[in-house]
């Protein structure tokens, strides 16, 4: 049973923070943007079956480009982030394998909320680094079951979060992440994080601050604070099987580790219960 009152749960995770969204959008990407570990997993992945693909809290579309290489006979990609949609349209423009895909029609972006995915059936639904932005099992559970009404009958949904072995086992203080240049500005990203154990799984506090150097020399100071919720395994599963979907495979690592405790990554790859 999916309870009243999730919608309380904004779409868009620079709602409500201080600063200035796009800017907080081209720093979250400075930081996204450097990840490549699992680009070959998911051109192979992909290339498993050709088919329409639906990537749920895309970004600024990170992926589209394994997805397309690896087969996807078409990719949508919809974020609750106005500000990682726009940086997602400038990414296909500046690219030009990805602004042909869009001209032939092949891929295209939209403002949305992952609990309400759009309609048709799909081969592929992606949701990488989403479920923790779900802030609780009613939340994860619209997000789950509205999946797996749009999976296509041969279709996979696929969930790739931190693993076990990848969690905060303490709280860390306030401290220095990175410094980074930005379109010539110097970028300096400080966090602090606290956690919680509940029966549900963790639950993070994941508060950043960001200081960006204006060409004038002034510095803008963007805090933003993440509420993150990683479920166990066993509560995972029980979400899954309430939303009708069992899982076909699991994987600790993208180089397709069994999951254990030590795992960096967890994979999930989930289809409809026949
Ligand atoms: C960690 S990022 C991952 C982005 C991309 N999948 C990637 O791997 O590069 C999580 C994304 O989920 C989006 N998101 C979180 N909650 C959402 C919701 N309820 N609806 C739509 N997008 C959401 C965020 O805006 C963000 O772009």
């Amino acid at each position: 049973m999916i309870a009243a009152g999730s919608d309380a749960l904004s779409a868009d995770i620079f709602a409500g923070q201080p600063g200035d969204a796009d800017l907080l959008a081209a720093i979250y990407d400075l930081e996204h943007d450097a990840v490549h570990e699992d680009i070959g997993f998911y051109r192979r992945l992909v290339r498993r079956a050709r088919g329409r693909l639906l990537d749920l809290g895309c970004g600024s579309g990170r992926l589209f480009r394994p997805f397309l290489e690896g087969g996807a006979t078409s990719v949508r990609g919809i974020d609750g982030s106005a500000a990682l949609i726009r940086r997602a349209e400038l990414r296909i423009a500046a690219d030009q394998a990805l602004a042909e895909a869009a001209a032939a029609g092949r891929l295209s972006v939209a403002l949305g909320d992952v609990r309400r995915p759009p309609k048709g059936k799909w081969r592929w639904i992606m949701a990488v680094g989403v479920l923790p932005h779900m802030d609780g099992p009613e939340a994860a559970l619209h997000m789950l079951g509205a999946a797996a009404a749009r999976l296509g009958p041969d279709g996979r949904l696929v969930l790739d979060d931190i693993g076990p072995g990848g969690m905060p086992g303490r709280d860390l203080p306030l401290s220095l992440d990175w410094e980074r240049d930005l379109d010539g500005r110097s970028v300096v990203r400080r966090s602090q994080m606290t956690r919680r154990e509940t029966p549900d799984g963790l639950r993070v506090d994941y508060v950043t601050m960001t200081d960006a150097v204006r060409p004038d020399g002034t510095i803008a100071r963007l805090p933003a604070r993440f509420r993150l919720w990683y479920p166990s395994q066993s509560v995972l599963e029980s979400l899954l099987d309430e939303a009708g979907l069992a899982i076909e495979l699991t994987y600790g690592s993208h180089d397709l580790e069994p999951l254990d405790a030590e795992s960096d990554r967890r994979v999930v790859i989930a289809m409809r219960r026949r």
